[in-house]
């Protein structure tokens, strides 16, 4: 069977797997859109993470602390993208201006190879690199808690880790979202875990059911007391290796005690008098950004408008020619060399949007990647947090799917990643958000898999100005890119730049994405005359993020098209 996707399978899929919580939250937890604070700001997504987070800022712990303390609350609030099965990146400011990025991703298995998940005529096995034991890479996030704990940290470890058992272990009430959320993948579950009643219930999950989780408990407490041990060693390397022998899975003990995060140097870009700092590859996220940025600098964003048809134009016009750039350049950089230089290069990019009319859309089957000289491409998580010293931690983390590949490790009570996904299975064939690639992002053994997680840090005059990030696929960048265009040229608080409506180009399919009344009637005619093909459907990613004042006090914004949080102090 073809597992060559049309539009319609694409666009279905992105509105299913990006877009799949699509309903904004009646009861959000936000209360005041202009409350502010000076000690401290955790925004992620869960009240009761949130919640985690802020109690650690004010036991004196530092951003750092924070983060590994709300990275294992998400583990058991947000089933569906917090975990300790999957990966991320942090992107770090110290309140000296000390940057520094930390790539938690997964890792390809040793027994990994490019044409896994081909049959023996060279296609795509369907859902093989989706709802598989062989979908999963080797789990990063246990191993970068630690790695970021050892370098920064403050507090005790085990004060961290503590307050996700105890939500596990005594359980913790469900949002009307995580209901609805179980019972969609309670078909998955039964199906792909065969005789486990993990996350499942006899009836239907209802806002207010209590979610106790003792298995995920009990692994937490090995974390807890033997740190990286307690995940990639002994009991639970063991029970994650039986799950994947139980299901032709190809994670092996040795490839999980190999397995280490990597410090890497941020990469940091201008837009006008603004720095920003942001996550290198494996995520295309922060090369891809920047070139949004670069690419719209020059133009009169403000005077034009939020979501007014040239601003509209100008941004759809960028992101097609930046997501072509992604799909053939993008990959890991240790098996790899992306050339990073060259696609930030700012005549390059200059040169890549000279070709636009403003006349009529360009068709994406002329744009190609671009070349230059000297050289030869739904569901995750996001949390930002600001410490009392002003020290500040983006992170994305990701099980790739809602509730990744929904297989769990038994026992162990923890979820898998189908991060495998984001890797190409085979060139021009896309992955489950219509992205696809080439060589520099084919899968290897021991290759991390290409993201679009964007993790960013913005410094204005030398000060920290915004923390963001987002879930949402392959919409992580254009959201993100969007948020900070909100702030930065439309005037928006943060809680405005982050609840307003987004869109999204990828450069194929070739078509705008929308979410529903994004644009005013008017605009979508002008848009539709010069032949942009919109498409309007539901949320588009869930930004969290905190600005800073002018008198440098924390600003919010969580995303209410989730369950997503801002508390401060
Ligand atoms: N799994 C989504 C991403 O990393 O881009």
């Amino acid at each position: 069977m073809h597992y060559q996707l049309n539009l319609k399978q694409t666009t279905l899929l992105l509105f299913s797997i990006v877009f799949l919580q699509n309903t904004f939250a009646q009861d959000q937890p936000v209360k005041s859109p202009d409350s502010l604070y000076h000690n401290g700001m955790v925004v992620c997504a869960t009240p009761d993470a949130s919640k985690v987070g802020l109690e650690i800022l004010k036991k004196g712990g530092n951003a750092v602390d924070a983060a590994v303390a709300v990275q294992f609350a998400l583990a058991v609030t947000h089933p569906e993208a917090g975990n300790i099965g999957g990966g991320g990146f942090m992107v770090y400011r110290s309140a000296k201006g000390k940057t520094n990025t930390l790539d938690f991703r997964e890792k390809a298995p040793a027994a990994a190879s490019a044409n896994m998940y081909l049959d023996s005529a060279g296609n795509v096995i369907p859902d093989m690199s989706i709802l598989t034991h062989q979908a999963s890479g080797i789990p990063g996030s246990v191993d970068g808690m630690v790695k970021a704990y050892r370098k920064y940290g403050k507090l005790k470890w085990e004060e961290l880790v503590q307050p996700a058992i105890d939500m596990a272990h005594t359980g913790f009430k469900i949002s009307k979202r995580l209901a609805g959320d179980l019972n969609w993948g309670s078909g998955q579950f039964k199906k792909l875990n065969p005789g486990k009643t993990y996350l499942l219930k006899d009836s239907v999950w209802k806002e207010g059911d209590l979610l106790v989780q003792e298995d995920l408990a009990k692994t937490l407490e090995l974390i807890r007391d033997k740190g990286r041990k307690g995940f990639y060693k002994g009991k639970v390397a063991d029970e994650l290796v039986e799950e994947m022998k139980s299901g032709q899975g190809i994670i092996t003990k040795k490839d999980l005690k190999k397995y280490h995060s990597v410090w890497r140097k941020a990469i940091t870009g201008k837009y006008k008098g603004y720095k920003i700092i942001t996550m290198p590859p494996p995520s295309s996220g922060g090369i891809a950004l920047l070139q949004l940025l670069n690419s719209v600098e020059n133009y009169p964003l403000h005077r034009w408008g939020y979501n007014q048809d040239s601003t509209v134009q100008l941004i759809v016009e960028a992101e097609r020619r930046v997501y072509a750039d992604r799909s053939k350049y993008l990959g890991d950089p240790d098996f790899y060399k992306v050339p990073v230089d060259s696609l930030l290069k700012p005549a390059y990019i200059e040169d890549r949007m000279k070709n636009f009319s403003w006349d009529a859309a360009t068709p994406s089957s002329t744009i190609q990647p671009g070349s230059f000289a000297g050289y030869e491409s739904d569901q995750t998580t996001h949390y930002s947090i600001i410490d009392r010293e002003g020290n500040s931690v983006a992170i994305t983390t990701t099980l790739n799917g809602s509730f990744g590949s929904k297989i769990f490790v038994a026992g162990a009570g923890f979820l898998l990643n189908n991060e495998m996904d984001d890797f190409s299975s085979k060139p021009g064939v896309p992955n489950m958000f219509g992205l696809i690639g080439g060589k520099a992002n084919s899968i290897q053994p021991g290759k991390r898999m290409l993201s679009s997680m964007t993790p960013t840090i913005i410094e204005k005059d030398g000060k920290l100005f915004m923390v963001v990030g987002t879930p949402g696929g392959s919409t992580i960048i254009t959201s993100v890119f969007q948020t900070i265009l909100n702030v930065i040229e439309f005037d928006q608080d943060m809680q405005q730049a982050v609840s307003s409506k987004r869109f999204h180009h990828q450069w194929l399919p070739d078509q705008v994405n929308i979410e529903k009344g994004a644009f005013d009637d008017i605009t979508i005619e002008k848009l539709q005359q010069k032949g942009y093909k919109i498409i309007s459907g539901g949320a588009s990613g869930r930004v969290d993020a905190i600005l800073v004042t002018k008198d440098g006090y924390y600003q919010g914004g969580a995303d209410p098209r989730g369950d997503d949080s801002k508390m401060g102090w």
